[in-house]
């Protein structure tokens, strides 16, 4: 496996490959690396001839500097876990090579960055957006994946690769989820013993919503539904639970078609994201952690 630094040479890394005849798969990433980005890994693994995958913490995505600088990565673990996944190339570029200045140019997805998250989090999405077009420029590769439990992120990314006419294919990759249901992510070693213990409780209120949306067609009552099964535990602080349509982003008035809920909730300090999509949750009447 390749550690990559300089933009120049991943550039090229990334076009040799394809000289050579290969498919490159590209998975994003900010480390701290666990067994969701692995799914991640072997679905670009089983797809494609070569997989780079980027780790990078990109500054201007934090709304709040305190998350920025607390955000931990252990780059040799991070290292191992792709190199243990069969990972050809890593690019982990320091700060500098990405931003040798202040950005001064950003990519704004209007309407799909707005609410959920997108209120909640002031210029987040921007900054996603932006350093993603970077990578795509850096690394052009031939697909991306990207996980469906940043459902925001995702609708994000798609909407500016049709607008932009980026030549790159974005493969959506299911959420995974630890036994007990919770989505994995990399918040959740923040979580303390008690806490994790209770966090499953988010994906427990999707769940509700999903059956109360199915029978309804509801998008009030679903809601509704997943904030009373919140308020069963006082220490979970609801920022919203929506439904909308999973491409666009926007609330729908009534659920007829294809259709995500999501929600945020603090447990804690720590602010958890987590979203279920209609009809496939289907499954997850039958078992409840199916889904991932
Ligand atoms: O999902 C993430 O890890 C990040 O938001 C991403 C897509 C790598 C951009 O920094």
């Amino acid at each position: 496996m390749i550690i990559l630094r300089r933009i120049p040479g991943t550039r090229a890394f990334v076009t040799g490959a394809q000289r050579d005849g290969h498919t490159v798969g590209l998975v994003p990433t900010m480390g701290a690396l666990h067994a969701g980005h692995g799914a991640l890994m072997d679905c670009a693994r089983a797809a494609c001839g070569r997989v780079v995958v980027t780790i990078f913490v990109n500054p201007i995505q934090f709304d709040r500097r305190e998350d920025y600088e607390a955000y931990q990565v252990n780059l040799d673990r991070d290292f191992a876990f792709c190199e243990q996944r069969g990972v050809d190339a890593v690019f982990a570029p320091p700060v500098e090579e990405m931003y040798p200045e202040p950005a001064r140019t950003f990519v704004e997805v209007s309407g799909v960055s707005q609410g959920l998250c997108g209120e909640f989090r002031p210029g987040h999405f921007r900054g996603v957006a932006t350093v993603v077009s970077k990578l795509f420029h850096i690394l052009p590769a031939d697909r991306a994946y990207f996980g469906e439990k940043d459902a925001q992120q995702l609708a994000v990314i798609q909407r500016m690769v049709r607008d932009l006419d980026f030549p790159i294919e974005i493969v959506p990759v299911p959420t995974m989820r630890e036994a007990d249901g919770l989505a994995m992510s990399s918040r959740n070693q923040r979580l303390s013993p008690e806490e994790r213990a209770a966090a499953p409780l988010l994906y427990t209120a999707l769940c509700r919503a999903a059956v109360v949306a199915r029978d309804s067609q509801d998008p009030a009552a679903a809601r509704q539904a997943a904030l009373e099964e919140l308020a069963r535990d006082p220490r979970f602080r609801a920022e919203y639970v929506e439904v909308v349509d999973p491409l666009t982003m926007e609330p729908l008035p009534r659920i007829t078609g294809p259709a995500c809920i999501a929600a945020a909730a603090w447990l804690g300090r720590t602010r958890l994201i987590d979203n279920v999509r209609l009809p496939a949750v289907a499954a997850s009447q039958h078992s409840p952690v199916g889904e991932g």
